[in-house]
């Protein structure tokens, strides 16, 4: 039923209560509620915005045994006990797939390419997975999809832990010889590329909480790993423009990475102290040390000092949720915890769904770095597609608000292009604008879905959108 503006009823933070509320545009934008079918403003997107898709390589490929995160299934990790082998046999089915994208559109495409298939053995390249990556790159090209890859998405080849990993200092080498050799395969077809996805989640969970493979448990660690990250991001930087530049490589190189970032809101006085003491481990760390090569303290330099001012071409943004920061007893903890905000909507996953986040942050670290942003990453796990419509647009609403600012957003990757394997969630969390059987590896495209490519066709959402996907 669609209720006229004047009778609308948001949910204001601040009462913390479900409040009768005049609709406008001020509250929406501020409050970032998303309240189903009632607040959607028509938008219009700049002529030339990126719109796509962005999937990881380990998560939608399957078939590939060779991987840090093959292992961890196979120790039985995942929750519902599924398993990456199968994942959405992407691996074969790149031409289906690319029809998927054509279907929705998208001029944009971020994909992610798989170390261990690249490199099966430390120095040894598979020329077979290279032309793989190579094909499917040009079928990209060939329907006027732009290619966004990111070299590193959470997976490793097995040898490289087995040679002591990211917490053995000098081992960012190897990630580069594997860098340079991509770079120089691909690099005639690539110009944007993406070195790291989110290296703050992967260490949070990776050798913080040891929940996720290298499985490690401890802080020391976790500070060497995010020194040796950052060394090997500012050395990769490099690298991709320097090889781009020597083998006479076309197009503009564009480097960054895709960094996580969350709005961490303090509600308390303990709170809002911790949010910002999350804020710096979390973001001010690595963003200081990937984009400006400042090392900063608790971490090493090692004796080197980076010289340039800037070391990426865009920054990369993953925007999903806010978190409430909470005061714990608990050292080992950090003395912090994160909660959800009842007031909010939730995705499957019980994530807050906040889409004046996308809006504050674009701001904050446009502010900070004065740099191009692509948002490398934004989406919903929402199986019964009841939320996608709502949050597809809610945060592109805010996005094209951002950009009539004045903020400089040049893109938008939605995450992601079909149900895949959520790493510890497995196959039970549905990010997909596309839902994914994976028993019979059919694909049917969702409302979202629909409602996606009508937005990437005419770069606007109008109200004959909002009459068909929005209004209940
Ligand atoms: C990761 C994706 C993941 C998504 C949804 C991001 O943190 O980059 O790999 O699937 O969130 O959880």
């Amino acid at each position: 039923m669609y209720i006229p503006r004047k009778y609308q009823v948001v949910i204001t933070f601040f009462q913390g209560d479900l409040t009768a509320h005049k609709i406008n545009k001020m509250n929406i934008y501020k409050l970032g509620v998303c309240y189903r079918g009632i607040q959607m403003e028509r938008f219009t997107l700049p002529e030339g915005f990126l719109l796509g898709t962005a999937t990881a390589g380990l998560q939608i490929e399957g078939g590939d045994k060779n991987n840090t995160w093959y292992k961890w299934c196979e120790e039985g990790y995942i929750k519902d006990g599924s398993h990456c082998i199968t994942a959405c046999d992407h691996w074969n089915r790149v031409e289906q797939d690319t029809e998927l994208l054509k279907q929705l559109n998208v001029n944009t495409h971020r994909l992610s390419l798989e170390w261990s298939r690249i490199e099966p053995k430390a120095g040894e390249f598979s020329k077979e997975a290279i032309k793989h990556y190579r094909n499917e790159i040009k079928l990209l090209l060939k329907n006027g999809i732009k290619p966004l890859v990111t070299l590193h998405h959470f997976s490793e080849p097995l040898w490289f832990h087995e040679m002591g990993g990211w917490h053995k200092a000098g081992n960012f080498s190897y990630f580069i010889k594997y860098v340079g050799y991509v770079v120089e395969q691909l690099g005639d077809l690539v110009c944007e590329w993406v070195t790291f996805n989110e290296p703050n989640v992967y260490i949070k969970f990776g050798y913080f909480f040891g929940i996720w493979p290298p499985g490690i448990r401890k802080l020391t660690y976790s500070l060497k790993v995010y020194s040796e990250i950052i060394k090997a991001h500012l050395n990769a930087y490099e690298v991709i423009h320097n090889i781009r530049q020597i083998m006479g490589f076309k197009g503009e190189t564009k480097v960054g990475f895709a960094m996580h970032i969350r709005v961490f809101y303090g509600v308390t006085f303990m709170g809002k102290l911790l949010a910002r003491m999350a804020d710096y481990f979390f973001h001010e760390l690595y963003m200081e040390g990937m984009v400006k090569g400042k090392i900063k303290i608790p971490l090493s330099k090692n004796g080197r000092t980076y010289c340039k001012d800037t070391y990426v071409d865009f920054l990369g943004i993953n925007y999903y949720t806010r978190n409430i920061v909470e005061f714990t007893l608990n050292p080992s903890k950090l003395f912090h915890y994160l909660r959800s905000d009842d007031r909010l909507d939730k995705n499957d996953l019980g994530w807050d769904i906040y889409p004046y986040g996308i809006y504050s942050i674009c701001k904050k670290y446009y502010k900070l770095y004065k740099l191009p942003i692509y948002i490398t990453e934004n989406g919903i796990s929402d199986k019964r597609d009841t939320k996608r419509p709502d949050f597809i647009c809610s945060h592109l609403g805010n996005i094209a608000k951002a950009i009539e600012e004045g903020i400089d957003i040049r893109g938008y990757y939605h995450w992601t292009l079909m149900d895949n394997f959520e790493w510890l969630e497995g196959e039970s969390a549905n990010f997909g604008l596309f839902h994914c059987n994976f028993n019979n590896q059919e694909r049917t495209i969702r409302r979202g879905g629909k409602l996606y490519s009508m937005i990437c066709k005419e770069k606007k959402l109008t109200d004959e959108m909002i009459e068909e996907f929005l209004k209940t």
